[in-house]
């Protein structure tokens, strides 16, 4: 099977369209599909610093009914990236940008004739509370703004795929990699503190992906002929913060102290945050109470649910293949 996606993806041109090119991941999956041969249009609100003469860059909003004609015209695959991810902005324009956005690009995707549209939704669209392992056919609703906007978003496209038009829905858990002033810094802070704290005493594993693996995926995604499913999550095994302290202190030398803290402390930390976040959306959400979304999807210090990804490992050959510390290494050496 992999010989088969293989080919696939060196024999056909493609023309591809990747919405939130100036993203952490699109800036990524752009460099990748160049390197691969294919032609690529990249749509932005900002004029992206990545341009080189294979880009076509349209410059617009996801919300502009315009500048979507333009992207997605003369386009075989779309790579939908563009969204408000959690502390970027406001639950109102989180459901304006990734549902309402999405709905606007699939309308063009069908007027335009695109053959395959790619979804970057993630396992936040996954309805609370979750069991310990999670796979594709657990019940999706979301637990926030934003998992509820890319719930949303899930459904509208499951409902437009066609005969014309083949969807590919794909749900990455926490990502890291070069190239990433998120979560990736905050977890480089963490390792090269003097302290590090972990909540109680033993290992709570939470699941990551390396950028490199879930672009391949990505890549597979839009450009393999048939996969036999649609939906798929993309996690590579979990992992806890003593194996990341431990490669780290491998590649740097600088070992830091673990202070082992109570749970009840870290949690209380989180739900002030949580709390702090929906009063500064103007809508607090009246379960906030219950959960908070770190530690319900994955957190670093409160460990989560593992995220099976063997329906991707069928679907497209997906493998998690880049190790702890090779990804570590990355992030260190490299700028973007
Ligand atoms: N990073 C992760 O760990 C992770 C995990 C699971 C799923 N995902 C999903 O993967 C996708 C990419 O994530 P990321 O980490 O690369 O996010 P990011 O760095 O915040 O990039 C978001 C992109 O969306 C674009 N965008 C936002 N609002 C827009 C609008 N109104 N019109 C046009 N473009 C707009 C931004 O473009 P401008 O330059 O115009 O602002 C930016 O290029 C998202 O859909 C996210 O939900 C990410």
């Amino acid at each position: 099977m992999a010989s088969a996606l293989t080919l696939s993806l060196n024999n056909v041109e493609q023309s591809s369209l990747v919405t939130g090119a100036t993203g952490f991941l699109g800036r990524h999956l752009v460099r990748s599909l160049i390197e691969h041969g294919h032609t690529v249009t990249a749509l932005s609100r900002q004029h992206p610093n990545l341009v080189t003469p294979s880009v076509r860059f349209v410059s617009g909003d996801i919300l502009n009914e315009h500048s979507l004609a333009d992207a997605t015209r003369n386009v075989s695959v779309v790579y939908h990236l563009a969204a408000i991810v959690p502390g970027k902005g406001g639950q109102a324009e989180q459901w304006r940008v990734n549902y309402h956005g999405t709905r606007l690009l699939l309308k063009s995707c069908i007027e335009n004739g695109v053959k395959r549209l790619v979804f970057l939704s993630s396992v936040c669209a996954y309805a609370p509370p979750l069991n310990a392992v999670i796979d594709e056919d657990s019940p999706i609703g979301g637990g926030d703004s934003y998992g509820q906007s890319k719930a949303a978003a899930e459904l509208e496209i499951a409902n437009a795929a066609t005969n014309d038009l083949s969807t590919v829905i794909l749900r990455p858990s926490q990502v890291y990699g070069p190239g990433d002033s998120g979560f990736t810094s905050m977890l480089v802070s963490m390792l090269s503190g003097k302290l590090l704290f972990l909540a109680g005493r033993s290992p709570r594993p939470f699941s990551l992906v390396y950028v490199d693996d879930l672009i391949e995926a990505i890549v597979q995604a839009g450009t393999c002929p048939n996969i036999s499913s649609n939906t798929l999550n993309i996690a590579g095994p979990p992992t806890d913060l003593r194996a990341l302290a431990s490669a780290y202190a491998a590649i740097t030398h600088h070992t830091a102290k673990c202070v082992p803290l109570p749970i009840s402390a870290v949690h209380l930390a989180q739900e002030l945050r949580w709390f702090s976040r929906n009063l500064s959306g103007n809508a607090m959400r009246p379960r906030w109470k219950s959960y908070s979304a770190n530690q319900v999807y994955g957190s670093v210090l409160l460990g989560g649910p593992e995220y099976s990804a063997s329906r991707a490992k069928l679907a497209l050959g997906f493998e998690a293949k880049t190790s702890i510390q090779k990804g570590l290494e990355n992030v260190l050496s490299r700028d973007n």
